[in-house]
């Protein structure tokens, strides 16, 4: 493991129960990382923490709702009990609820934001201090070509995405003199749960993928080797940026 580019390093993949989050988590195992998975549901995290012992990984799987504070706090204490510090963190847990702005509750609104920038704010807060101490750390937040562009029917989700490609930003400037890099990734359609309302559905699903330039929907194993990177030593005069990864779709 000792020439695996995340060898020793502790990294935390938030919302790694499925989806983009537990691809990542398979890839920066693989490639030498103790990962932390955590998201809401246990049955799911175990499984995924499984698979990863399986392939010769090491994980922990921790359950917490990231959008509440005392949740978050709990949960940074278990990790630093458990794993170490984090090297490492994916602010990956997001959601999107796609309907005309006013249709949307207030309630609805709000949940999109905690979900997608309030989880991203107080996993950040909770483990840059030991970054700092460490004087290395690599911050990814999960942002979108929604952070780019836009759709319809989407303004509170890409309220978030441009906030969180915002605070990318700005965290990546107040990080720099410590040596932690935080960058975006922002991929383009993944055929996740969070898209199964578009999948599932023949025509809407063959009319969405004439419009991505390479015709096809992204492949899960593609945004695995991407974090890797930008989580690695090679990457470390990256920061403050954002990678898109969107098969072509923001080019247009
Ligand atoms: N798929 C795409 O095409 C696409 C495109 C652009 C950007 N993205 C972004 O990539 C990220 C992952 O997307 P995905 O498609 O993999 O989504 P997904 O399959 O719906 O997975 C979302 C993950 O977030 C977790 N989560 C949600 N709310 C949480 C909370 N309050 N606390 C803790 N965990 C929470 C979920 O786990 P639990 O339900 O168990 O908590 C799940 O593990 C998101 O930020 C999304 O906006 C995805």
């Amino acid at each position: 493991m000792e020439d695996h580019p995340l060898h020793s390093r502790v990294a935390v993949i938030t919302g790694a129960s499925r989806g983009l989050g537990k691809q990542m988590a398979e890839a920066l195992a693989q490639a030498g990382a103790t990962v932390v998975l955590v998201a809401r549901n246990r049955e799911l995290l175990e499984k995924a923490k499984f698979g990863i012992e399986g392939r010769g990984g090491k994980a922990y799987a921790f359950v917490a709702d990231l959008s509440k504070e005392d949740e978050v706090g709990r949960f940074a204490e278990g990790v630093r009990a458990q794993a170490g510090a984090p090297d490492i963190l994916i602010n990956n847990a997001g959601m999107n609820l796609r309907k005309l702005l006013h249709e949307f509750t207030l309630e609805e609104w709000h949940r999109v934001i905690e979900t997608n920038l309030d989880t991203a704010f107080l996993c950040a807060r909770a483990f840059v201090p030991g970054m700092i101490e460490k004087k290395f750390g690599r911050i990814i937040n999960m942002t979108s070509t929604m952070a780019h562009v836009a759709l319809q029917c989407r303004s509170a989700y890409c309220a978030t995405k441009f906030g969180l490609l915002g605070m990318t930003k700005a965290l990546a400037l107040e990080l720099a003199p410590h040596g932690i890099t935080v960058n975006g990734i922002s991929p383009g359609p993944f055929a996740t749960e969070m898209n199964t309302v578009l999948t599932q559905d023949p025509v809407r699903n063959a009319e969405f993928t004439a419009k991505i330039p390479l015709g096809r929907w992204g492949k899960m194993e593609e945004i695995g080797p991407l974090a890797v990177f930008l989580c690695s030593d090679a990457a470390g005069f990256i920061t403050g940026t954002d990678i898109v990864i969107d098969g072509g779709w923001s080019a247009q």
